[in-house]
């Protein structure tokens, strides 16, 4: 506790709940810890252990949500088979399409829409929620964040969002136990970093002080 100065506050009869007010070393961590995530697009082979699994998927629950309405159902696929049909649903997709970004390479050999991650995140979100979306990408930074801060590496794809939300791909959502009237908002490719990119530039005009 050095570095962290704690100020506890009392509700009636709730217990104690600590307030972290972070300084020093540790504030600077957790902004680096932002400022260095960098979307990791090749991963080594290793899985991502249950115990990280636990952290990263707390971390995306304790997302603020609209009412705290929660509208997110979260999966995490390490099931290599299941990983396999998700690729080939998007490269059936894909199929003489010109598509942008990463997802332009699909007719390399040996392509994979998630980079070859070895565990995938599918979150789906209530169909029809005005805040589905809005929740979903809170979920899904505190994912990216909290992942980073455990070294391993993610990247969002959204690419296979209207992949999985295609009436053909059902039966995928049904396998992954998503309940009827959702659908899938993000998905993350999650495992250990490979490479250690750039960061992509920033617009930094974008943003302006009114005083
Ligand atoms: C909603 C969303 C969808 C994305 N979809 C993809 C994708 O399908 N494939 C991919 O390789 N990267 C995808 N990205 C990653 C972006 O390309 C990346 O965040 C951006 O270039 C900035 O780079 P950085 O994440 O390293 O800061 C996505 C990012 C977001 C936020």
């Amino acid at each position: 506790m050095s570095a962290i100065a704690a100020v506890l506050l009392y509700g009636c009869s709730e217990p104690k709940i600590e307030r972290i007010v972070f300084q020093g070393s540790s504030r600077e961590a957790i902004v680096s810890n932002i400022l260095k995530r960098r979307s990791i697009r090749k991963y080594t082979t290793q899985q991502v252990t249950q115990q990280q699994l636990d952290t990263i998927m707390k971390c995306a629950i304790y997302a603020p949500s609209a009412l705290n309405k929660q509208t997110w159902e979260i999966r995490v696929v390490q099931n290599q088979k299941i990983l396999e049909e998700i690729n080939k649903r998007f490269l059936a997709f894909a199929q003489g399409k010109e598509l942008q970004g990463s997802a332009s390479r699909y007719r390399e050999e040996g392509f994979s829409i998630f980079h070859h991650a070895p565990t995938l995140i599918v979150m789906a979100g209530e169909k029809g929620s005005n805040y589905t979306k809005l929740d979903a990408g809170l979920a899904l930074q505190n994912i990216l964040l909290s992942a980073n801060a455990l070294d391993l590496g993610t990247c969002p794809i959204g690419s296979l969002v209207p992949v999985l939300n295609l009436p053909e791909n059902e039966d995928i959502l049904k396998l992954l136990n998503i309940p009827e009237g959702y659908e899938v908002t993000i998905n993350v490719a999650l495992g250990h970093p490979d490479e250690n990119p750039e960061a992509p530039i920033r617009y930094s005009e974008k943003v302006k002080i009114i005083k």
